[in-house]
């Protein structure tokens, strides 16, 4: 494949500082390398500066402003670099998925192809600028690309991707005004409970069904909040009783197996939190098992 790697050190999504160094943790944790070693072709296009814009800040609204100047210049760096491979955002906090995916879905839409979604995260993500009571606009992309209303300021969608054709798996932290926003729609969640109870796979494989069914491209959004945070600690907002490590290769490794992804987002690290790395290496290390890396290239024998 050829892989183009984007870095988006944005920082403006919550209070907390330090999600700027996340493409340079990436790229001194070797994801290039671990991507050539697999025979990709890789790509880095170096890091998106954010549009300057004049929209006065609002009360209650952390960085407005500079959330909208990136993400405009985020959404015309996606759709380019659909062009081009297939793109790694390399965050960056979350609210870069403001201009991604709406990016990646403005590409499939010239094709005629559907857009799907999925969102490997501890949090829904579906807050609106009216809806957030922290003011973090992190807490907002899913809302804003599923084209949900309440978000004065930002750019309207041209191309919104249908909530019918997203999936959350991982979540364990969602605050009330969005719970009762995503239920207005058909947006899949699944929280952790269901994981415990069905398997990640159980979650997965039914999403992938629809999206080769429909011949959809995929776009994967990991938040590293997604993983609990004894594996992966170098997020601000941690949430205790997140996927194992298994569980997350397992999920990449279904997504490889699938074919299906072609853009994918690793949003959330805060290199200031990390211990020696560990998490940066994680998160390449789960790229890798998402773009072929593997122990065995035969199938897993049947036991039974
Ligand atoms: N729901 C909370 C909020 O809106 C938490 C959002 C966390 N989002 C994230 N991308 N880590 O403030
Ligand atoms: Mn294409
Ligand atoms: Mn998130
Ligand atoms: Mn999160």
């Amino acid at each position: 494949k050829s892989i183009v790697l984007v870095g988006a050190p944005m920082d403006c999504g919550k209070a907390r500082k330090g999600c700027l160094m996340g493409p340079d943790a990436y790229r001194t944790a070797g994801i290039a390398r671990a991507l050539t070693d697999l025979g990709h072709h890789v790509t880095d296009a170096g890091d998106v500066t954010p549009d300057a814009n004049d929209i006065p800040d609002r009360d209650g609204l952390i960085n407005l402003g500079e959330t909208i100047g990136w993400t405009t210049a985020l959404m015309r760096a996606a759709e380019s670099a659909m062009a081009t491979g297939l793109p790694i955002f390399m965050g960056g906090d979350h609210a870069l998925s403001l201009g991604t995916v709406p990016g990646v879905a403005a590409h499939a839409a010239k094709s005629g192809q559907p857009q799907f979604v999925l969102w490997l995260d501890a949090h829904s993500d579906f807050n609106t600028l009216e809806t957030t009571a922290s003011g973090n606009l992190h807490g907002t992309p899913l809302a804003y690309a599923t084209g949900q209303r309440g978000f004065e300021g930002f750019p309207d969608l041209p191309v919104t991707v249908p909530a019918s054709q997203t999936c959350i798996i991982g979540l364990r932290s969602v605050d009330l005004p969005e719970r009762a926003l995503m239920e207005q729609t058909d947006v899949r969640g699944y929280d952790m409970r269901a994981m415990d109870e069905h398997g990640v796979a159980a979650l997965l494989v039914p999403f992938l069904d629809d999206v080769a069914k429909a011949g959809g491209a995929l776009h994967v959004s990991l938040d590293v909040d997604f993983i609990d945070p004894t594996h992966a600690p170098a997020v601000g907002t941690t949430v205790p009783g997140g996927a194992t490590v298994r569980e997350a290769h397992l999920v990449m490794e279904l997504l490889c197996d699938s074919g299906l992804m072609t853009s994918l987002d690793l949003v959330e690290l805060n290199p200031m939190l990390d211990e020696r790395g560990r998490t940066a290496h994680l998160m390449v290390d789960l790229a890798a098992s998402a773009l072929g890396r593997r122990i065995f290239d035969r199938p897993t024998p049947r036991m039974m």
